[in-house]
């Protein structure tokens, strides 16, 4: 349904909040890392089968956010969720190319 009603809109776009943890193996967060490294094959997937349509996939792979999920860790530099939406803002600005802001990924891209 989705696909089939999407033609009617100019720019449709996906951004899927995926996380550093997509690509690289975070201690004690392996369970989080596997569902994140399978959503960022899916993410890669569907770009491929969407953007033949007309519809872009962006995938945006944070490092740590300052939010209720994170409240725990205290070891690390964490960035403001402000900050990451103002990147992701930027990397749909930038359009489809690997976009590297402080400690987040953007990829148009596979990584
Ligand atoms: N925080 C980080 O360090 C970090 C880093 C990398 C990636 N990410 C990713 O960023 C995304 C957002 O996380 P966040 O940091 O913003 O976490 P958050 O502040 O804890 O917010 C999580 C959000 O997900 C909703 N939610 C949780 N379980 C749900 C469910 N079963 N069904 C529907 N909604 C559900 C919550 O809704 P309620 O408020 O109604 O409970 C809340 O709005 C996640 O995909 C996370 O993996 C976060």
């Amino acid at each position: 349904m989705f696909c089939s009603n999407s033609g009617k809109n100019t720019k449709p776009l996906i951004v899927n909040i995926l996380s550093i943890g997509s690509t690289a193996f975070i201690k004690r967060l392996g369970t989080y890392c596997a569902s994140k490294a399978a959503a960022h094959l899916l993410t890669q997937s569907i770009k491929q089968d969407l953007e033949e349509k007309g519809i872009k996939v962006i995938g945006v792979y944070p490092g740590y956010v300052n939010t209720e999920m994170s409240q725990d860790v205290t070891h690390v530099e964490k960035a403001s969720p402000e900050s990451v939406a103002t990147s992701i803002c930027q990397g749909i600005e930038a359009g489809d190319q690997i976009y590297l802001h402080q400690n987040h990924i953007f990829a148009g891209h596979k990584i």
